[in-house]
């Protein structure tokens, strides 16, 4: 992970926000590659699930709400996590992270804590209490050793537990629901009509639109309205650098359907062609997986819920949710606006349900990082690259010339770039020994180096370079575009 936060600072993926006043929690910047490879992302989203698809139109709604909206969705009063607050350090944790054990230490209770991002790191929580008991000397309470949430802790242990910020024992607070939304208001007046939200999610701007949508296109169900953008929450504990971040966007799909439609094999299908467009994008199925939600633990619109994960160099956990909403949303938008927000079917007219993939762009940027990070040896160097795939590559192409005093060479390989420039991210780079400028271009996973050399002042051929093999090709300066466009364009 370090190596990735460092690969994204140094060439200009990913910065922390605000960086020169000592950085703001939860907030990144993406740089100009970093800009380049998520608009790629989102563009090959909007390909896949809008642009192709018959039934499905995008939409781009408001990112500030009002609170007859978010009351309405449920969120003022549910969309919240339970929070958990060091009394002597004011540090604030997120209760469904923390875990404890109590174990028995010299015939007296202690707890151990040890905070969980993702379910995956309770061995290494379990292992680090059996070592901390084995430092002590004790061995009886090893095999005894569980863990448990700190929701579930009485009084008594809430008491023994010792703080993750200080240390001291007894300085936790028990949970309590912590809002996520930022609030805001509206206009000049700030009594309670002008007070508003930043969405936490861009679904609602959805449902809310669902009649404009109907009223105004000529879709039937089953169909589906797309939207990408900027989703806000005012996260306990951003982590993990673009993981959990406070600003963050969304790529979600309201997939409308039939009430008495098979909501399951609607949900399987959804979730098996996101899974595809996962591999399309060059994330192999050895980081990917589904983990379907318990019924507990489903959030408070949802029916069923299956997650699609990563494996992040931090532990498995969740790239995109695909959920089935039911008619919770509509049904709530309707209610409390008094509008019907009903699908009329010949003499029918009912409330559809939904099904609902809903992707983390940032995740899925940090997820494409992970997976394409790579060290290896070429010709006895070391260097670091970026197997991105083609299609979603920040630059597709870099032109080379092979000496940079020489004009001729410089003056053939401008020709070549500005050419190529008009229809693929492309850069032109002069500067140092020739393998450096190929490691520079590996390192931020442009799959092709076209360089210019003296063969193609006598003959107009070039050579053209794989980034993953280093392999090289010769063909003539006409080829060039076709071959290029064979291996980066879209199909
Ligand atoms: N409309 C449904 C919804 O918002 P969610 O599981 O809360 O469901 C969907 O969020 C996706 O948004 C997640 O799978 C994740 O990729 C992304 N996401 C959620 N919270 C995030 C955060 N704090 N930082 C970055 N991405 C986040």
């Amino acid at each position: 992970m370090d190596a990735i936060i460092s690969l994204c600072k140094r060439r200009g993926f990913a910065f922390q926000s605000s960086e020169i006043y000592g950085g703001l929690g939860g907030f990144f910047d993406y740089g100009p590659l970093g800009c380049a490879l998520k608009k790629n992302i989102k563009d090959f989203w909007w390909r896949e699930m809008v642009q192709l698809r018959e039934n499905v139109v995008g939409l781009d709604s408001s990112v500030i709400g009002g609170s007859k909206m978010w009351e309405a969705s449920g969120h003022v009063a549910g969309f919240s996590d339970p929070m958990v607050d060091c009394r002597e350090s004011g540090m604030r944790y997120r209760a469904d992270q923390l875990f404890f054990s109590p174990v028995a230490i010299s015939g007296k209770t202690i707890c151990h804590l040890s905070i969980l991002d993702s379910p995956q790191m309770e061995e290494d929580a379990l292992a680090m209490a059996r070592s901390l008991l084995k430092k002590r000397g004790e061995s009886a309470a090893p095999d005894k050793l569980r863990l448990r949430p700190i929701a579930e802790a009485t009084a008594e242990e809430l008491r023994q537990i010792p703080s993750p910020a200080t240390g001291t024992i007894g300085a936790l607070t028990a949970p309590r629901a912590f809002n996520l939304m930022f609030r805001t208001s509206i206009g000049a007046v700030s009594d309670a009509s002008a007070t508003a939200y930043l969405r936490p999610e861009t679904a609602q701007g959805i449902f809310v639109n669902f009649q404009n949508v109907l009223a105004s296109s000529r879709l039937k169900l089953p169909f589906g309205i797309g939207q990408i953008g900027k989703a806000f929450r005012n996260e306990i504990t951003p982590r993990n650098f673009l993981f959990r971040m406070r600003e963050f966007e969304q790529m979600e799909l309201e997939y409308f359907i039939d009430p008495d439609a098979d909501w399951c094999r609607i949900h399987g299908e959804w979730v098996e062609s996101r899974l595809a467009w996962y591999r399309s994008i060059g994330i192999g199925d050895k980081f990917l997986g589904k983990e379907v939600h318990a019924q507990e633990k489903l959030a408070h619109y949802a029916r069923a819920c299956t997650d699609i994960t990563f494996r992040y160099p931090f532990g498995v956990c969740e790239l995109e949710g695909i959920a089935a909403r039911g008619d919770f949303d509509l049904r709530c938008h309707s209610a409390a606006s008094g509008k019907a927000l009903d699908y009329f079917d010949g003499d029918k007219h009912f409330m559809p349900h939904v099904i609902e993939p809903s992707a983390g762009v940032d995740r899925v940027f940090l997820a494409v990082l992970c997976a394409a990070y790579g060290e290896d040896e070429i010709g006895g160097e070391r260097r670091t690259l970026l197997r991105l795939d083609p299609k979603i590559a920040p630059v597709k192409v870099a032109v080379l010339p092979l000496l940079k005093n020489r004009n001729d060479l410089l003056q053939l390989s401008r020709e070549i770039f500005l050419k190529l420039r008009r229809r693929w991210n492309a850069v032109w780079d002069s500067s140092g020994a020739i393998g450096r400028r190929y490691r520079r271009m590996d390192e931020i996973g442009t799959p092709l180096a076209v360089t210019v050399d003296f063969e193609s002042l006598e003959n107009g051929s070039v050579t053209m370079r794989f980034r993953d093999s280093a392999e090289q090709v010769r063909l003539s300066i006409g080829e060039l575009e076709s071959a290029i466009g064979n291996l980066v364009d879209w199909k």
